[in-house]
């Protein structure tokens, strides 16, 4: 029933998208945004990284600029918990801000989407953890993404850890979705090429898992499609040359599309065993999408084939004239061919033996509860995989 009410839902709902601003004026333009608003004073949520590479005193001059006036919370960690929430809360609610701004990766933007809803709804972070739980609109949200892959940037979702458990509790509801985003080429210039690599993989894996979705509609083929499209032509240009602004910027807006797809059509097994994968090993979650991509899409490929085929001439892999099953077989081969260009590994060393039933069932628990996948995969199907994954042929 819950999984038939998220294909409802899926279908009925529209996607709420935040204004764009995009290009080497868009952190200007956000600024201004937030100006004309009537918004006078912020809370901008950050880490020391992106504090050091003068991002966020870029940032606090363009706002003074425009007379808005900022106070700073930059000591998000990745994988942010309840503490970095309540921290973050707490300057919010002492300094008497009127909206939050985030800059930075996945992990401040998920945690400043999390303070802006606790802002507003006085409740503890537990009490929002799970769907449909922010009943008051957050403070106004805006977002500077400096990496190109989470989707953060438009997905109603935001992930934060319990700082006991370390499990990650994400929050689900459409009032997330902040209310403008600047994709700026100038913040991801200087992003190191691994990170570059394994955050473009990650969405890849957002595209094409929504493409392949029970849920999918064609409202997220078009967003899917145009997302797999630009990866395509820009991920290796950025991994290889950094400085190049326009295959970053096309990287950006592709992780914006394939958020916007992920976020209605959903995810699948390769987020589920990644996500596990993450949990128990501290595997970086684009990495581990990166490597895994390829054997869920073996395996779920007699589900799939036409949709593979369809990725297949878009990308134009293969002579249009052959079958869907040469097709499908050449979109995989693609996504193996792209790890080595990208230099990402095919296996990780790091699994043990002894944790594989264990990894299997609590990527299926994931997965059962949330991904409309093309094909169901049994205990012992994950158990194969995911010793594939630790045992290169
Ligand atoms: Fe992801």
């Amino acid at each position: 029933m819950y999984m038939w009410g998220l294909k409802i839902a899926a279908k009925v709902l529209p996607i709420s998208k935040p204004t764009l601003f995009i290009g080497k004026d868009a952190l200007k333009q956000l600024c201004h945004s937030v100006s004309i608003m009537g918004i006078n004073k912020v809370l901008i949520v950050s880490d020391q990284g992106i504090v050091k590479l003068g991002f966020v005193k870029k940032l606090m001059f363009e706002f003074e600029r425009v007379g808005v006036h900022c106070h700073v919370y930059s000591d998000v960690e990745p994988d942010p918990t309840y503490d970095h929430v309540e921290q973050g809360l707490a300057l919010f609610r002492q300094q008497h801000c009127q909206a939050v701004v985030a800059i930075g990766g996945g992990s401040p933007i998920d945690c400043a989407k999390v303070i802006a809803a606790c802002a507003t709804n006085n409740k503890p972070v537990q009490r929002l953890v799970g769907l449909l739980k922010v009943w008051k609109a957050p403070a106004p949200t805006f977002v500077l993404p400096t990496t190109s892959g989470t989707g953060s940037e438009v997905t109603v979702a935001a992930v934060v850890s319990d700082p006991k458990t370390h499990a990650k509790t994400p929050v689900m509801d459409p009032k997330l979705v902040p209310i403008a985003a600047a994709l700026d080429p100038s913040l991801m210039l200087a992003l190191p090429a691994h990170i570059t690599a394994q955050t473009g993989m990650d969405a890849l894996t957002h595209a094409i898992e929504a493409y392949l979705s029970g849920n999918a509609t064609l409202e997220t083929d078009r967003y899917a499609i145009a997302a797999i499209r630009l990866i395509d032509e820009n991920l290796p240009k950025a991994v290889s040359f950094g400085q190049n602004a326009t295959a970053r910027q096309n990287m950006a807006l592709a992780s914006y599309y394939a958020g916007l797809a992920f976020t209605k059509a959903s995810l699948g097994y390769v987020h589920a065993i990644a996500h596990t994968l993450g949990a128990k090993y501290g595997t970086p979650h684009g990495l581990a999408n990166a490597v895994v991509l390829p054997h869920v899409l073996e395996f779920s490929k007699s589900a799939t084939q036409e949709r593979l085929a369809v990725l297949a001439d878009l990308l134009e892999l293969t002579n249009s004239h052959v079958s869907d099953s040469i097709k499908a077989q050449a979109f995989i081969d693609y996504i193996r061919d792209l790890q080595g260009r990208l230099d990402l590994p095919t296996h990780f060393e790091h699994i043990l033996h002894e944790h594989i039933s264990e990894l299997a069932k609590q990527s299926l628990h994931e997965a059962r509860w949330n991904y409309p996948v093309p094909r169901y995969m049994q205990q012992h199907e994950c158990e194969q995989l995911i010793l594939a994954l630790a045992n290169p042929k």
